[in-house]
């Protein structure tokens, strides 16, 4: 296992380009089960959860070749419709399979992705959307067992108790693509990955209105074919690095990165104090001034983004002042406070609210790494403290930022990975 030393005090400086989406690739790369043609997708990822992906779709008997950021990917006739407990376990977007499985071969067993360290993660939705299409569904074996000789079209409302729900919009349009007649989907997350696979589906022959909005209309067809397409920037990868921009008093530019798709955290940097700004190069994040504290709500898109939440608290907490970060998507996801405060971070927990007190300066300790944002969160914090902080477990890093430590070391920062002792 690896860890992340951070020998805190550098400013960043300097360019970093921004990687394909991960949360946009998983289920691109799982829409391509949809037909039997060959499929080109660009600009992914070399991340721990995309060769997850590629794995779980070879055991399914499908070509895949990854060539750099180019992953093809030739389904042909392959038989299997199961994804294992042994892979899907160590990935909870597996769950992404199960509605190309379930319209492409009209049965799909995908092992229960169970629970998670940001707090619960229930995927009832998931399994209403596929039940308002038709499937008949079952728990065994801890495997979700869906079967569906007529999928059909149908109206499904898809708001869960903290509002829409990416990867099960993601799941029903899937699902939907081949279902005979129309199908409505009601409170539809928009989130710019959910458009990013909608536009790939209708690449691949789907009929799909509506993506962008709550209101998605997917007409069923009786066949899609393969196609070809460019993942969108990491939106939450550009976020971390501005952060980065913000907490080190750097000047940062993002190249390849979607500015449309960040509006909320911009606008609250902005409002703290930080220069944000389109030139030709990119995106430039500069320091200019003293930050000021700031509240945020974690809200589904185009609110603020949970996956920034954790990396906003580092920043935070160096921010002179009180703020106030109320997670509304995953009330539990504040393990990092804890870890936060092994480096001198001052934090308060009152239900979903934490209350950070801004302090001058933060001190380098050891860390563990919890979760993938909250790995990011203890890198940056890292970054500005005195002294030298080891970042353990970067495993989960790994699963969601592409060359972390080079892309770092480019803009100046002092940090290099160790094998655990
Ligand atoms: C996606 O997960 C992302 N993952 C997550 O990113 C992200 O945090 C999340 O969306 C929210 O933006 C991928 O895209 C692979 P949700 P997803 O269903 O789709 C509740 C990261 O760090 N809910 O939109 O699984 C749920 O508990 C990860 O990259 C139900 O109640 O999240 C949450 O409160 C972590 N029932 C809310 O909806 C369901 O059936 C939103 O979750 C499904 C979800």
């Amino acid at each position: 296992m690896d860890k992340l030393v951070v020998e805190g005090g550098k400013r960043l400086a300097g360019n970093v380009t921004i990687s394909g989406a991960k949360n946009s690739c998983l289920p691109i790369l799982a829409a391509t089960l949809l037909s039997e043609d060959r499929s080109v997708i660009r600009n992914c990822p070399d991340l721990r959860d995309i060769s997850t992906m590629i794995k779980i779709l070879k055991n399914l008997g499908v070509r895949v070749q990854q060539d750099g950021s180019t992953i093809t990917v030739e389904p042909g006739n392959y038989k299997k419709y199961t994804a294992s407990y042994e892979l899907v376990s160590t990935m909870r977007a597996s769950v992404c399979l199960l509605g190309p499985l379930l319209a492409k071969q009209r049965k799909a067993e995908v092992s229960f992705p169970g629970g998670c360290v940001i707090g619960p993660r229930p995927i009832d939705l998931h399994l209403k959307g596929m039940k308002a299409l038709g499937a008949d569904l079952k728990v065994e074996r801890g495997y979700i067992i869906a079967d569906a000789k007529n999928l059909k079209g149908g109206n499904v409302y898809l708001g869960g108790h903290f509002g829409s729900s990416v990867l099960a919009t993601g799941n029903v349009m899937m699902a939907a693509t081949l279902a005979k007649g129309t199908t409505v989907i009601e409170n539809a997350a928009c989130e710019p990955e959910v458009i990013d696979l909608a536009c790939f589906l209708i690449k691949m022959g789907a009929r799909i209105s509506g993506h962008a909005t709550h209101r998605i209309v997917v007409e069923g067809v009786k066949k899609l074919h393969g196609a070809e397409h460019s993942i969108i920037p990491d939106r939450i990868e550009a976020g971390t690095y501005i952060i980065a921009a913000a907490i080190t008093k750097g000047d940062i530019t993002l190249k390849n990165m979607e500015l449309d798709h960040l509006v909320a955290v911009t606008d609250k940097l902005m409002e703290s104090g930080l220069e944000i700004k389109k030139t030709i190069s990119g995106v430039r994040a500069r320091y200019v001034k003293k930050l000021k504290p700031l509240d945020i709500i974690t809200l589904p898109y185009p609110g603020f983004p949970t996956d920034l939440q954790a990396q906003f608290m580092s920043l935070m907490t160096v921010t002179d002042g009180i703020s106030v970060i109320t997670e509304k998507i995953y009330p539990e996801r504040f393990i990092h406070i804890s870890e936060l405060g092994r480096m001198g971070a001052d934090i308060q927990l009152e239900g979903p609210n934490a209350i950070v007190k801004g302090m001058k300066s933060l001190s380098g300790a050891p860390v563990m790494a919890s979760d993938l944002r909250a790995s990011a969160a203890l890198v940056l914090a890292g970054l500005v403290a005195k002294g030298r902080t080891d970042v353990h477990r970067i495993y989960h890093l790994d699963r969601g930022y592409e060359n972390i430590e080079a892309k770092l070391t480019k803009l100046g920062a002092k940090v290099w990975r160790e094998k655990e002792k």
